[in-house]
């Protein structure tokens, strides 16, 4: 777990407006109905009860207390939730290096005060010369790693594309305004806190491998908390962002420098990829669950589809089990276990494989599945076929902002693992993603999250590698913004996403608690529940066993989410995490 404290002291000391922590007593929030308190397991860390940040207006929950304090600029300048999560997105790419980022891509998902709805898909591209067997190496057959470390592991970047869509259709300050705040630190500079150091040091050998080691290990010395970060070669590239706008990036000196930077080292991209680089609008998958509206990401993320059906093969079930009981873990697993199947077979991206997306998310065909779950014992993935008649033919983060009008989006963005594929490209100052890692590389063999994909999801190019990123935004059953949230972890994001949801839902849980509630995953293959150590009372563990689940301990991603309560806003990050919320 990173360090929170200084993180949350950063805060205090940083972010004007910034609001109390999570943890702190008396917030005066009170959900619309009173929260049920929850009994977590006795060897379960986080106590139950501790609070969310509170705001009566407007709110930006983010991994990084300076990028939230750069949304809240926004909108105190007068900006909307959009104008506030583009510049907190510029801004995690300078002070959250680990996985804010440039050079990566991610999804966002929208609903206006007036009711409109959009879902953004800004995923990185397979580059041009990409190839089906790039990843296999031809003597021995068996996937290599040039899909997770180095130049061949990144997809043709996204994010600023992204970024820039979404301000220029919903925003309504300028593009000079939501860059200023990320231009500032990273031209004046930002001191480092405990979980920047922290990660810096865990992936010194990867970035040290690459251009990043003069910038983040000055004299070959890690950087500390209390040191400050400049980094003027990013600071030109937002300069010519500001100035450009796309063309900023995905042409002239940056373009050149990235295309260097691949020639250098052996990958793909050129300009040329950069210069095609588009994104695409997409309508958000909509579900229901128990009266309320879900608006999800649609393919080329798995996110949406994936929440959605588990969610509703829970919903088949009938009422909710009582929190915390065997009948309500044997259920929620078995759902993902269903609905990670079906991700596996059908998902990939839309514009090259035709998804079946309604069929998915029908209510009919989620009670035929549960039909096929067994509610006295486990059922292996082996014997779980998709559901569908057959076809014819870590790191990431998310950041949720709401404003006073009732503005909402969530989004999500990654580079994949931390600090991507490793490659920093000197002259542009970003870290590249490592997301051709989210290609299927070889039928059968498991990437680095154990998924193991189909034939739908090959590399191609030009194609988006799936996804699991579910930027949500729930509306209560008066279709009012409930809960505006996401996470990081790859397949976890899906199940933890899911399980915060039930966790307000299903059990009427404040944000905090439903945040700090242990998670459990489960995704099919491998044929073990993942979950958090002290995370089961010993009873359901043992009651589990005995019905035939296997388990190992583990992450289960990390989310971020604000939630709609009586007077206003809370929001939080995952408190096993590090993250800054800021309001007004
Ligand atoms: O798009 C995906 O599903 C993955 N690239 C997300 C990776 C991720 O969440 C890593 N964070 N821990």
């Amino acid at each position: 777990m990173k360090t929170r404290i200084a993180a949350a002291l950063l805060v205090a000391v940083l972010a004007p407006g910034a609001c109390r922590a999570p943890g702190a007593a008396g917030a005066p929030g009170a959900a619309d109905r009173p929260p049920f308190a929850p009994t977590f397991p006795t060897g379960w860390r986080i106590a139950p009860g501790g609070r969310a940040t509170f705001a009566p207006r407007e709110m930006v929950a983010s991994n990084a207390p300076l990028a939230s304090a750069a949304g809240l600029e926004l909108l105190t300048a007068g900006g909307n939730a959009i104008d506030a999560a583009v510049a907190t997105g510029f801004a995690l790419a300078v002070v959250y290096p680990e996985a804010g980022n440039l050079g990566g891509g991610g999804y966002a998902v929208i609903r206006m005060a007036d009711g409109r709805t959009a879902a953004l898909d800004y995923r990185e591209v397979a580059p041009g010369g990409a190839t089906r067997n790039m990843f296999v190496d031809p003597a021995t057959g068996e996937a290599t790693d040039a899909s997770v470390i180095g130049h061949l592991a990144s997809g043709v970047p996204g994010a600023v594309a992204g970024l820039l869509a979404t301000h220029e259709r919903f925003g309504v300050r300028s593009r000079a305004e939501v860059i200023a705040p990320a231009l500032r630190y990273a031209r004046d500079g930002f001191i480092v806190d405990s979980a920047l150091a922290a990660s810096l040091r865990t992936d010194s050998a990867l970035i040290c491998r690459f251009a990043g080691c003069a910038r983040f290990f000055p004299g070959g010395r890690a950087l500390r908390m209390g040191d400050t970060l400049r980094q003027p070669e990013l600071a030109r590239t937002l300069e010519l962002i500001v100035a450009s706008g796309v063309d900023g990036f995905y042409r002239g000196p940056v373009a050149q420098a990235v295309a260097a930077e691949m020639r250098r080292g052996g990958g793909l991209i050129t300009q040329q990829d950069l210069a095609s680089y588009r994104v695409a609008w997409r309508t958000p998958v909509t579900g229901t669950y128990r009266g309320h509206t879900v608006l999800a990401m649609p393919p080329s993320s798995s996110g949406g589809i994936t929440v959605v059906e588990a969610l509703n093969i829970i919903e088949a079930f009938g009422p909710p089990a009582p929190y915390g009981s065997l009948t309500s873990f044997h259920r929620m697993l078995g759902a993902f276990q269903l609905a990670f199947i079906d991700r596996n077979e059908y998902l990939a991206d839309p514009n090259v494989i035709s998804v079946p997306v309604e069929q998915l998310i029908d209510k009919a065909y989620a009670r035929r599945q549960r039909a096929r779950l067994d509610d006295r014992r486990y059922v292996s993935t082996r014997d779980l076929a998709p559901g569908l008649a057959r076809r014819e033919g870590e790191h990431t983060t998310h950041y949720s902002a709401v404003d006073r009008y009732g503005n909402a989006i969530a989004t999500t963005t990654t580079i994949n693992s931390l600090f991507g594929s490793g490659v920093w490209v000197p002259d542009a100052g970003f870290f590249m993603n490592n997301e051709m890692d989210d290609f299927t590389a070889r039928p059968g063999t498991p990437n680095q999250f154990g998924l193991i994909q189909g034939e739908a999801n090959a590399v191609a190019p030009g194609k988006r590698m799936l996804s699991a990123m579910s930027p949500t935004i729930v509306l209560d059953q008066s279709g009012q913004v409930l809960l505006v949230l996401g996470s990081r972890g790859g397949p976890r994001i899906i199940t933890g996403v899911a399980q915060v949801i039930m966790n307000v839902v299903d059990h009427g849980m404040s944000l905090f608690d439903a945040m700090a509630a242990p998670r459990a995953h489960f995704q099919g293959f491998p044929e073990s529940i993942r979950h958090e150590a002290g995370g089961f009372s010993g009873p359901v563990l043992d009651s589990l066993a005995a019905i035939g689940w296997s388990f190992e301990v583990g992450t289960t991603g990390s989310p971020v989410a604000i939630h709609r309560v009586r007077g206003g806003w809370e929001g939080t990050w995952d408190p096993r995490d590090a993250g800054g919320v800021s309001g007004r």
